[in-house]
């Protein structure tokens, strides 16, 4: 029965409140607002739209892009009335246990690395590659086993393929940004809003520049007939793709993250989390239809770099380097975003007992978790320095998927055990918003194939023999419970 054990509502936050450990409140709507936007436009965006396009939806990849946001919809409204009614650093984790019990808030506060720090690890190796890219165009050429995994082919001056040993860059960028953490959230916030500032012009300047070049015969046909096999084009291929850019839309639950750090976090969550994914589905729709009507989509096949082959039908070919510099930028909010929510997520599950209480450690004058900061700076550089990309990218999908969905059913169980307390903001039409979602993310996992389920599945075992040989024995809950006069 202990496994079901949940934690009370009251007792969460009343623990989260005053004392020399507790976060610094900074955050208001905008900022909010702009974590969101920075945690969401990166990899997803400016590396899969166009190989989704060409490989599974042709220009239909606005429809795509619209699908997915829907599915991440009914989750942001979960999300949100969740961060209202539980404004903690936790997120999910916290959610499932205050409504599912200790095993399953475990599970998927496991469950979250896969999101954040492996998420990290996804949009540092695809950081890496663009910098090679832009320091190549300046005549700067990295040695070839320095930039790149082993298991990543990379091509030398003379055409000849040979694999790397480390990515080095992407090791680079994690360790940067772990160090900024470090310092500060409001430090970091301030650089994360000037980053999500210049990343969103440059998206725009593309849709302003580019609509005036768009061939209406790029459009035609808007969706592509279907070859025969699933998710090769027609409306199977639109869904195949909505899968494949999902991961464009990882991050908008970042924002819930935050929650702790927030001013007034009962009026400001819900306008981070719905806010920033309303504008990013405006601006991806808004780029997908540019971009497939400035290139035939064919011509994105294999392309990590859509948006250069697009331009390239402008005649402001002087916008490639600013482009591919903004882009840079955009992926370094990301990872930050990424690391600030992992280390948040730890911290609660530290305080909780589940984990050892490095993770809750606060810097005495910079007030941040700093030591489980180095400790997933180490953690993330691993994957960074070493994972082949297309593993820890479907690896991050599925992770966050099954938060979705988990959070989506809390709403269902949290309607029942606790239909009075106070909701500052409610999810609409409950029970058919949570039950679309749990239904749409666990369609975008399926999707996902086999291998991912394996590697979410060892990932779990991972977790779960943690949890039976450490976290349970630890428990503050446990303890209270076992020892109800005993003040933890
Ligand atoms: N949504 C984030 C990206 O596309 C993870 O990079």
């Amino acid at each position: 029965m202990s496994l079901l054990a949940t934690k009370p509502l009251s007792r969460i936050i009343a623990e989260s409140e005053g004392g020399a450990h507790s976060l610094k409140r900074t955050l208001g709507p905008m900022s909010l607002v702009a974590l969101g936007i920075g945690a969401i436009i990166g990899a997803g965006l400016f590396s899969l739209t166009g190989i989704a396009a060409a490989e599974n939806a042709g220009p239909a990849i606005a429809l795509s892009f619209l699908i997915a946001a829907i599915g991440c919809a009914f989750a942001g409204l979960c999300y949100s009335e969740f961060s209202t009614m539980i404004p903690i650093a936790g997120s999910a984790y916290t959610y499932a246990y205050a409504t599912m019990g200790e095993f399953l808030a475990w599970v998927i506060g496991w469950d979250l690395v896969l999101e954040y720090a492996v998420g990290a690890a996804t949009v540092s190796i695809s950081w890496s590659a663009y910098v090679v890219s832009l320091l190549h165009d300046w005549g700067i050429n990295l040695p070839p086993y320095l930039v790149a995994s082993p298991w990543q082919p990379v091509q030398l001056p003379n055409g000849e393929l040979v694999h790397g040993l480390v990515n080095l860059p992407a090791v680079f960028i994690i360790c940067v940004i772990s160090i900024l953490l470090m310092i500060g959230i409001r430090e970091s916030a301030s650089v994360n809003a000037v980053v999500v500032v210049i990343k969103v012009a440059v998206v725009l300047v593309f849709i302003g520049v580019g609509i005036w070049f768009v061939k209406g015969s790029n459009y035609v046909p808007f969706i592509p007939e279907n070859t025969g096999r699933f998710g090769e084009f027609g409306w199977s291929g639109v869904l195949r793709a909505a899968g494949v850019i999902f991961f464009a839309y990882i991050g908008f639950d970042a924002v819930s993250t935050a929650a702790q750090e927030a001013q007034e976090p009962q009026k400001n969550m819900p306008i981070g989390i719905i806010g920033s994914l309303i504008v990013c589905t405006i601006l991806y729709v808004a780029f997908a239809v540019v971009l497939t009507g400035l290139a035939n989509y064919k011509e994105f096949k294999g392309m990590a770099a859509p948006v250069a082959v697009a331009i390239a039908y402008t005649p402001y070919l002087w916008l490639q380097p600013l482009i591919k510099l903004a882009i840079i930028a955009g992926f370094t909010s990301v990872i930050l975003v990424m690391l600030l929510g992992q280390s948040r997520v730890f911290f609660s599950m530290s305080r909780d007992g589940l984990l050892p209480a490095i993770f809750s450690d606060i810097h005495p004058k910079f007030r941040t978790p700093w030591r489980s900061n180095i400790l997933f700076m180490v953690f993330v550089s691993l994957f960074s320095a070493f994972a082949p990309i297309s593993v820890v990218g479907h690896m991050t999908s599925i992770g966050t998927l099954l938060a979705f969905v988990i959070v989506c059913a809390g709403i269902l169980v949290m309607r029942r055990t606790q239909p009075d307390a106070p909701r500052p903001f409610r999810t609409p039409w409950v029970p058919v918003v949570p039950v679309l979602g749990i239904l749409v993310n666990f369609a975008m996992m399926y999707g996902l194939g086999w291998e991912n389920w394996a590697r979410l599945v060892g990932w779990l075992i991972i977790g779960l023999c943690i949890y039976f040989s450490y976290s349970r024995h630890h428990s503050r809950l446990h303890r209270s419970h076992a020892a109800p006069n005993v003040r933890s």
